[in-house]
Order: structure tokens, then C-alpha cells, then sequence
């Protein structure tokens, strides 16, 4: 059985979707109540539901064999394990964002927001530019229009978050997508399930321009 650790939530609704077309679907899973794990004996599969941002600790750790993990948290978090594929699902940019004309004061150190310290920190160090980190949890957008911060690094995906609080993107700093993640000892040992449930999403994976 390989147990697989699927994100709450949007994406972890698509992976699910790419994973019963896949061959390793659980008819428990598609009738929403409480629990928080679903087996599947037939497909050889056991998923469980985590908040996005503790998949990779549960495979990190082996509690889970597989996880599905968005580029930004394996980035932020660089955990052990290993990232055998990118999804093309959940699709997005990390980005630098402010008031629309602002610009930068570099005489000072940048303020910046964000969830994302460690991702912000090496941006601005790869540009040799001084900043003063503040981690938030959320409504990151804030930051600037309250004056916390001069701009923030954050997820956009539509733009509308961005939009509907008068912000808008100075700079990308990578793009971000959902990653099939495993731990390395899994890999190993489960070689021959992995391996199949890895051919059969590749199998499934949206191809550019055609959504
Ligand atoms: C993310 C991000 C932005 C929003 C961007 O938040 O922090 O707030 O999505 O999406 P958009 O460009 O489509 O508007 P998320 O929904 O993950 O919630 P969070 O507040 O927990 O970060």
C-alpha cells in the first residue's frame, strides 16, 4: 500500500481528479465527510488529507511514501526528499509586488513581506540588495497599503487578489506549479509501486495550451 498525502483543498481536489484517471481513484474519497483517510486495498493506495504546507514534513519523515506539493513550499522549506514530477496543475508565479510606480529607495534597506522569507532572502541576495524581512501569515497584501512594508513577495495566480487591493507585480521571481514528491526510502523500497503510479500521472499531466 503506499500511503500518499494529498493537500486540502483546490489543488489537492485536482491532483485527486488526476489521480482517479490515473487508475487510483477511492470511491470513499468522492463522498466529502470528516475523515481525514481514505483507502483504496484494490488500487494498493491510502490518502490522507494534510494543510498544504505539512505535506512535505509527513514525507519528509516517511509517514507518508508520496506527497503533492506546490513548487513554493519545496522552495521555501528545502526538505529531503525527492520531486519526481511536475504536475503542470496549480500553476502560478512568485512575485515582487507594490503600488503601482513605486520604486525603490536604495539608500535604505527594501521592506518586505511575506510568507516566503527564505525565497524573498535569496532573490534579494542573488540582486545584492539589502532587505528588512517581515514574515506574515496571510492577507500579505496589507503590508503595503498600510505601510508595514515597501512590497511584498508573494503567490499570484489570477492577479485578482493583486488587483482588487491597488497592487500590482514589479518583478517575477520563478514560476511555481504542483510537484509529485517522495521519500527517498519509499523509493527504494516501494520502487515498483511508485514507479507505476509515477508513469500513470505522467500519463495524465495537461499538456501546455491545450486547457
Ligand atoms: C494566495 C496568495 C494571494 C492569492 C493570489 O493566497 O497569498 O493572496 O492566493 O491569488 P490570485 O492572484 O488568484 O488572486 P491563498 O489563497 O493561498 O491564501 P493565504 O491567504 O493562505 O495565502
Amino acid at each position: 500500500m503506499l500511503n500518499i498525502a494529498l493537500p486540502k483543498g483546490r489543488l489537492g481536489d485536482s491532483v485527486y481528479q488526476m489521480l482517479r484517471e490515473a487508475g487510483y481513484g477511492c470511491p470513499e474519497l468522492e463522498h466529502p465527510d470528516r475523515r481525514l483517510v481514505f483507502e483504496n486495498p484494490d488500487a494498493g493506495v491510502c490518502y490522507f488529507w494534510v494543510k498544504p504546507s505539512d505535506v512535505t514534513i509527513y514525507v519528509e519523515r516517511g509517514a507518508a511514501d508520496l506527497g503533492i506539493a506546490g513548487k513554493d513550499i519545496l522552495l521555501e522549506n528545502r526538505p529531503e526528499l525527492y520531486e519526481l514530477l511536475d504536475l503542470g496543475i496549480g500553476v502560478c508565479r512568485m512575485a515582487v509586488a507594490g503600488p503601482a510606480g513605486f520604486t525603490d529607495n536604495r539608500s535604505r534597506p527594501l521592506r518586505v513581506a511575506t510568507k516566503f522569507t527564505r525565497i524573498a532572502r535569496d532573490y534579494y541576495a542573488s540582486l545584492s540588495r539589502d532587505v528588512d524581512l517581515i514574515h506574515l501569515n496571510g492577507s500579505i497584501e496589507l503590508a503595503p497599503i498600510l505601510g508595514l512594508s515597501d512590497v511584498i513577495v508573494d503567490i499570484v495566480e489570477t492577479g485578482r487578489t493583486l488587483r482588487e487591493n491597488g497592487l500590482v507585480v514589479l518583478e517575477t521571481v520563478c514560476p511555481i506549479s504542483a510537484r509529485l514528491v517522495a521519500n527517498p526510502a519509499s523509493c527504494h523500497f516501494l520502487a515498483d509501486e511508485v514507479r507505476r503510479l509515477t508513469d500513470a500521472l505522467a500519463a495524465q499531466i495537461p499538456q501546455k495550451g491545450t486547457e
